[in-house]
């Protein structure tokens, strides 16, 4: 058990943890950042992605320790200070492309790291980045809308191109 210390959505955080604590139970628990989800704990849905120091991150798969003095970004970092949707959440609004909003969290994160590597990704780039992002609800047409729409391109057009 000891203080770990990172920045978390551009404010120096610390709390206790152990060891063996993992990053998502950290934001979860030691800071109270519950938009960040614990879907499978075992790396494969995508429920609990945050970007770290830029870097779309599992967070059930890194130590909290890991993650001492680097740059977290979660879910409640991504809107602006007066609650401003990010162009890529206002997408998930706009298109559907959320139902029980489980997985959404994980969808906004990978997505905004998928638009940082490649700003206009066509359909096959969408479906491939975020095959590790598993949704039980939507079928997934309405996120692949979403990421077309916040990547500033037209939904319907594309997908007709298909
Ligand atoms: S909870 Fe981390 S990938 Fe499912
Ligand atoms: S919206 Fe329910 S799991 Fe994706």
């Amino acid at each position: 058990m000891g203080e770990i210390a990172m920045t978390v959505n551009g404010k120096e955080v610390a709390a206790e943890a152990e060891d063996r604590t993992l990053l998502v139970e950290f934001l979860r628990e030691g800071l109270g950042l519950t938009g960040t989800h614990l879907g499978c704990d075992t790396s494969q849905c995508g429920a609990c992605l945050v970007h770290v120091d830029g870097a779309l991150v599992k967070s059930c798969a890194m130590f909290a320790a890991e993650a001492a003095g680097r740059e977290v970004t979660t879910i409640e970092g991504m809107a602006g200070k007066d609650g401003t949707l990010s162009p890529v959440q206002a997408a998930f609004r706009d298109q559907h492309g959320l139902q029980c909003g489980f997985c959404t969290p994980g969808m906004v994160m990978a997505t905004a790291a998928l638009l940082q590597e490649d700003p206009a990704p066509d359909v096959p780039r969408i479906r491939a980045y975020l095959q590790g992002n598993i949704c039980r609800c939507t079928g997934y047409h309405n996120i692949v809308r979403a990421v077309l729409q916040a990547s500033g391109q037209d939904p319907d057009r594309a997908l007709a191109a298909e």
